[in-house]
């Protein structure tokens, strides 16, 4: 099993389209969306839950919060709008989500965490995973333990685990050792997720668990999920390298995303376009460009400048 992890900002609905295009074998997750934003019906929470019905499957949600009636209703929502699955964030390490006691902060209260898994498990019949990390402040094999075994009875169907503690944040080095022991003891599948940047490396973690979670290394390179998908089948798979063969699949992605959501499509594709350039010749020079567009027609003439 493949995925492509949750990232607020980034795993918007056009960058899923564009890497289900490349690598349909992926699952994709949308970044974490507020329970209650969906319960209260927030203009904005709800063009998060947006998709493309065609191209997305399956659609997986993840909802953040702290009250198991807002995620109970949130996912009635959710499901009536024709998402495959729900999942809950218990990792994200951010301080305005963890001071107000969502995200990762659940895994200081296991109690709460385990109401709102068993409440939203309840409240649909679409498959709810879990997304967490190994510790708060520290790694404790017997806290983790307890707390993925609590999971496991609520009846969550999958369980994905970031090899960092919160207090880590995206410092220092995923630790893999608390996911491969999570696998030994419990029934549901385990997806790994941190610092996955190759299928050699993909494919030795896969080696242990069910599934695997890829983030930041799909920044300006989608293409990734491609090269660990077919490694996954055998496949012999020959990503572009050059930014020639790179600009079609750029142009198509900011095509989607000004289509779907204008200005702010825009706007947003700004990031992606300076990610996309990296590492190539005089990235420097045309990313204050790139970052600066205002139109297609922008991105397009910019990338015949680069191109010549
Ligand atoms: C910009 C950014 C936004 C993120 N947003 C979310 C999120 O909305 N929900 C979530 O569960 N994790 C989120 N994460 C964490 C990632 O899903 C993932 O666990 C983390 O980046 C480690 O995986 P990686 O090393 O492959 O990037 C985010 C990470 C980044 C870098």
């Amino acid at each position: 099993m493949l995925l492509l992890a949750p990232m607020a900002g980034y795993t918007d609905s056009p960058f899923r389209q564009i890497v289900k295009e490349i690598a349909p074998e992926t699952i994709c997750v949308t970044e974490l969306i507020s329970a209650d934003g969906i319960k209260f019906g927030g203009e904005k929470t709800l063009e998060f839950l947006e998709f493309n019905k065609k191209k997305e499957r399956p659609f997986i949600v993840q909802l953040f919060g702290k009250n198991p009636d807002f995620f109970s209703e949130a996912a009635k929502i959710v499901a009536s709008q024709g998402a495959d699955g729900i999942d809950i964030n218990m990792g994200c390490p951010a301080r305005k989500v963890v001071n107000s006691m969502h995200g990762s902060a659940l895994l200081t209260t296991p109690k709460l965490a385990e109401e709102i898994a068993r409440t939203t498990v309840k409240a649909t019949r679409l498959p709810v995973s879990v997304k967490m990390r190994i510790g708060f402040k520290t790694y404790n094999e017997k806290q983790f333990l307890d707390f993925i075994k609590m999971l496991e009875q609520t009846g969550i169907q999958a369980l994905t685990i970031h090899g960092r503690t919160t207090a880590q944040g995206f410092s220092g080095k995923a630790d893999w050792e608390p996911i491969y022991l999570a696998k030994k003891h419990l029934k549901i599948p385990v997806i790994g997720n941190g610092d996955i940047t190759s299928a050699e490396i993909a494919l030795k973690r896969l080696k242990k668990l069910d599934g695997i979670m890829v983030g930041r290394a799909t920044f300006g390179n989608p293409w990734i999920m491609a090269e660990i998908a077919s490694a996954l089948t055998g496949k012999k798979y020959t990503p572009p390298t050059s930014l020639e063969e790179k600009i079609p699949l750029i142009l198509k992605h900011a095509k989607i995303d000004i289509k779907m959501r204008g200005r702010r499509g825009l706007l947003e594709m700004r990031k992606h376009l300076a990610a996309y350039i990296k590492g190539f010749k005089d990235a420097s020079k045309y990313r204050s460009k790139l970052v600066q567009v205002e139109s297609y027609d922008d991105i397009k003439k910019i990338f015949a400048e680069i191109r010549d």
